[in-house]
């Protein structure tokens, strides 16, 4: 191939990988939008703190739905319209959450959005595996890690702004409209991107489109050699003529694959990571940053660090592998969140020479989070199902993701009164370590092998570790 065309098939690439990137900024923004605009909410409409949990948590749980019911439609339709009417879906909800009358329209409001977060966080990091080159599929996918945390930051940041702004002029309440409408925004952005993306070159051969999938490869401009071999290649996974279901009940080898899946993702929440995203705030209170502005400016910081350290993945997911992130990852984060922990115990409220050091550790468990689980789980899974059940597959890990995510969310308060700030720490520093054993036994390495090679080893029984040989 001649620079030019690298070049051309760089960009094409890249603009793909982009735009259906989006789908992460704006799962980012719905995520962690509502930690700034809580209070205002709570204000305007008058409600009680359990109230004010229902608003928070209904789009997690239409996050479930909406990943649940994503296999269907992305397996029916494609991939890319499953994407366009998520960008459908956010922009009416966007709008839905910002006009809210009363709390219970926003909580379904915020449940119709939450479908939305579950349609992308299904169908984006599928999409993007199944239309990257193998060379850069860890780098392409980690790109949409990239835009969730900046979607997250940019909510902090702008609630941020919106709640000192109202402070100010005395304005009390209706900035968290602005805050949840402007949402609408990127999401028409997306639409219009996605309008111009190729459908997955594997589900149109999938659904006997051979002829248009060559296209595809095409537009990214591989060569004809290429093509071929590519399209032999999917072919050849297609031979097992199953659906996602019948493969289930009878292929033991699928099910290990969708027990790994879910296990991966388990293990995502259960560092604890959400726990820091939505109570970041709360954590710094704990450790003696008594105004609301310093708790939320702090928040700020642990967002822009979760960015940052996002690129340390992307550089080097597709270089190094995607086991050695892992390890360095999880190391980082057990021994950060053990820090806290011991630090909380100690008793951070009442000497703020300690609150300092536990703020740091606090920063490197983001650091640590962001270079591997954050990113190399979605990673991981959208590479380890075959075809025939990636649908399958894809919504029981995605679907994980949101109900473990819900649980995580809705135990921390609990696990803070009970346990104490600096049990809670040291409970989730000693799951990271356990987590490490996890990853030497079961966790193949699959970078640079492509799926259709990841499919035969797994469909041919060899151990789940050895299946990215
Ligand atoms: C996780 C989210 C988390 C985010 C933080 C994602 O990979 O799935 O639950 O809030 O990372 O950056």
């Amino acid at each position: 191939m001649n620079n030019s065309s690298s070049g051309r098939r760089k960009l094409v690439v890249y603009f793909i990988g982009f735009t259906a990137a989006l789908a992460g900024l704006l799962f980012g923004l719905d995520v962690g939008v509502i930690s700034g605009a809580n209070e205002f909410i709570k204000r305007d409409f008058g409600i009680t703190d359990q109230q004010l949990e229902f608003v928070v948590s209904a789009l997690l749980w239409g996050a479930v739905v909406g990943a649940a019911g994503s296999g269907f439609v992305s397996a029916r339709f494609g991939r890319r319209r499953t994407i366009l009417a998520s960008a459908v879906v956010f922009i009416i909800g966007a709008f839905a959450c910002s006009l809210a009358p009363h709390e219970n329209f926003l909580i379904a409001a915020r449940f119709f959005l939450g479908l939305a977060v579950g349609m992308a966080s299904f169908t984006a990091p599928l999409y993007l595996s199944e239309i990257s080159p193998q060379s850069v599929r860890g780098g392409m996918i980690s790109m949409y890690q990239l835009m969730i945390t900046i979607g997250i930051v940019v909510a902090f940041a702008s609630d941020t702004w919106l709640a000192s702004y109202a402070e100010i002029d005395g304005v009390k309440g209706g900035h968290w409209r602005v805050m949840l409408g402007v949402i609408a925004i990127p999401a028409a952005i997306m639409f219009f991107g996605v309008l111009f993306l190729p459908e997955s070159p594997r589900w149109l051969c999938l659904k006997g489109f051979q002829q248009r999938a060559s296209d595809v490869f095409r537009r990214m401009h591989l060569d004809e050699a290429e093509i071929a071999a590519e399209i032999a290649a999917i072919e050849d996974s297609l031979k097992i003529k199953q659906s996602g279901l019948q493969l289930l009940q009878e292929n033991a080898n699928f099910r290990r694959a969708v027990g790994l899946g879910i296990g991966l993702q388990i293990i995502q929440q259960l560092t604890g990571i959400n726990v820091i995203m939505y109570y970041a705030p709360r954590i710094f209170e704990i450790a003696g940053f008594g105004s609301t502005l310093e708790q939320m400016w702090g928040t700020v910081i642990v967002g822009i660090t979760n960015v940052l350290a996002t690129f340390i993945a992307i550089a080097f997911v597709d270089k190094l592998g995607r086991k050695p992130i892992m390890y360095a990852g999880f190391v980082t984060m057990g021994v950060a969140m053990l820090t806290v922990g011991v630090l909380f115990n100690i008793g951070v409220e009442n000497d703020k020479s300690l609150a300092y050091p536990a703020i740091v550790a606090l920063l490197v468990f983001i650091v640590g989070f962001a270079m591997s689980a954050g990113p190399i789980i979605w990673v991981l899974c959208s590479e380890i199902y075959p075809l025939a059940g990636r649908d399958l597959g894809v919504t029981f890990s995605t679907c994980t993701n949101w109900v473990a995510n819900a649980i995580v969310g809705m135990t921390f308060l609990t696990l803070l009164d009970k346990l104490g700030a600096g049990n809670t720490f040291l409970l989730y520093g000693g799951l990271n370590v356990a987590f490490i054993v996890f990853f030497l036994l079961l966790v193949p390495e699959t970078k640079g092998v492509s799926l259709e090679r990841i499919e035969s080893n797994l469909l041919s029984g060899l151990p789940l570790r050895r299946i990215g040989r």
